[in-house]
């Protein structure tokens, strides 16, 4: 049985002042252990964030980190220092970034492995923009994607370490959800895709979630689909909203 899990995605959003407020609001609200509970500050509030749920069952994630281990990379944030604030996942490959930061299928991997080697769980981002849903091109593009992601992972990382979100570009904070329907679909796909790339065991295993425009009148039906583990919430995090969403 997956655990479910759901992941706040602040984007660049909240002060430290102001993460500092909210998070103090809903972490009794938030602590549970029936789901994994991850919250994913921007890299400033990642301290202060990991300080106030310290001794919960709330895990930290981060948004973005570098491949290389240290040194000349200006502005970039490297996986030991995501270990320093107790991250426990990493979110990569975010069609934003992909978009506005041209992180590439290769980058997302180069980042996987060195979060792996770090443990720290990435939470890699795969999605298709709409243009390509009504082409019916998104079967090859997110098995592409996929495939590209967990280049030379072992099986034992796919299995236990790594989640997918399929985050479907067109339903990013554009108020515009999948149905559940379409959502079950292709995470069933990328869980089919797994099983043709490792084994029935990994394909069991990993989690897979779903993103794009999450909330509380949409949670409960989406995470009771069969092969949708979990959330990723972008807007709907920085809210009471969160809340509703966890205990769907
Ligand atoms: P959204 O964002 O919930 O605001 O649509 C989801 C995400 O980008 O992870």
């Amino acid at each position: 049985m997956r655990k479910k899990i759901i992941a706040g995605n602040w984007k660049m959003n909240y002060t430290i002042t102001e993460a500092d407020n909210f998070v103090n609001e809903i972490k009794d609200r938030i602590n549970t252990d029936e789901v994994d509970v991850v919250i994913c500050p921007n890299n400033i509030c990642l301290e202060r964030v990991s300080d106030i749920i310290e001794g919960t069952n709330i895990k930290l994630g981060a948004q973005n980190v570098h491949y290389e281990e240290k040194g000349a990379f200006t502005g970039e944030t490297s996986a030991n220092m995501l270990l320093s604030v107790d991250a426990k996942y990493c979110i990569i490959g975010h069609s934003e970034r992909r978009q506005y930061f041209c992180e590439t299928d290769e980058i997302v991997n180069k980042k996987a492995k060195k979060l792996l080697e770090k443990n720290i769980k990435p939470i890699i981002c795969v999605g298709e923009t709409l243009e390509q849903r009504e082409k019916g091109e998104l079967y090859e593009f997110i098995s592409t994607q996929v495939k590209n992601a967990l280049k030379d992972i072992s099986e034992d990382d796919v299995k236990n370490n790594i989640v997918i979100a399929y985050e479907p570009i067109w339903a990013i904070g554009t108020g515009v959800t999948a149905t559940s329907m379409q959502a079950q679909e292709m995470c069933k796909y990328i869980r089919e895709e797994i099983r043709k790339l490792y084994n029935n065991a990994v394909a069991e295993n990993i989690r897979i979630q779903y993103g794009g425009s999450v909330k509380p009148s949409n949670a409960n039906e989406i995470l009771n689909m069969e092969d949708i583990d979990g959330a990723l919430v972008g807007g709907a995090s920085l809210t009471d909203d969160f809340v509703a969403i966890v205990n769907y």
